[in-house]
């Protein structure tokens, strides 16, 4: 695939299953990671590869936080706990800030997001399906403990990447709606 064509039609895959990447494409995807964007050469990331069993563990890891804030039914139970094992590899993106006299925060977790962009690129280029996932358990106190973030860390997201397990379309946009001349 040309690299416009990707751009184009990259598309996001909920529905996953295994194998996983290869180590070859997951070293793709990582080398595209590191080729993001990046005021004052920062490298204001780091990411962490969940397989195989340590799915489970992060899966009584989001149990473990939700568990903390409210009582659960035995079905949520389930449903966090399964929630890891929607793809055979979770990726944990972390923006790993630091203090700069002249890139705050904000563009550091900016340059970690194009890193993940880059990474959802590189693994439609191989074939593979990925989505970008959040919500609660990424910003929960307990799961941002569990995984060893430290001070001025913050997960920009959950990256779920297998092989797809149907086509999906990209849509297209009018572009017009979006751009417009100035001055
Ligand atoms: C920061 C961020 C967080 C997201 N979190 C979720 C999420 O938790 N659950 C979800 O279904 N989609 C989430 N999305 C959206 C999907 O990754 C995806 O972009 C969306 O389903 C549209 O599909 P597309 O990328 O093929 O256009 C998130 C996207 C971003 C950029």
């Amino acid at each position: 695939m040309d690299a416009l064509s990707n751009l184009h039609q990259r598309v996001s895959i909920a529905a996953l299953e295994a194998p996983g990447p290869t180590s070859q494409q997951l070293d793709n995807m990582y080398r595209a990671a590191v080729r993001a964007p990046d005021h004052g050469a920062i490298q204001p990331w780091r990411f962490l590869n969940i397989a195989g069993d340590a799915r489970q563990k992060l899966g009584e890891l989001y149990l473990r936080a939700m568990a903390a804030d409210q009582s659960l039914s035995p079905e949520q139970q389930t449903k966090f706990k399964n929630m890891p094992l929607r793809a055979p590899l979770i990726i944990v993106a972390i923006a790993s800030t630091k203090d700069h006299p002249k890139v705050p925060r904000s563009e550091q977790v900016i340059a970690a997001s194009c890193a993940v962009q880059n990474m959802l690129l590189a693994a439609h280029a191989q074939g593979l399906g990925a989505i970008w996932r959040t919500g609660e358990l990424a910003y929960h106190p307990v799961v941002m403990e569990g995984l060893g973030l430290q001070e001025g860390e913050e997960i920009v997201g959950y990256l779920y990447v297998g092989t797809p397990m149907r086509e999906r379309t990209a849509p297209q946009p009018d572009i017009d709606q979006f751009v417009s001349d100035w001055g």
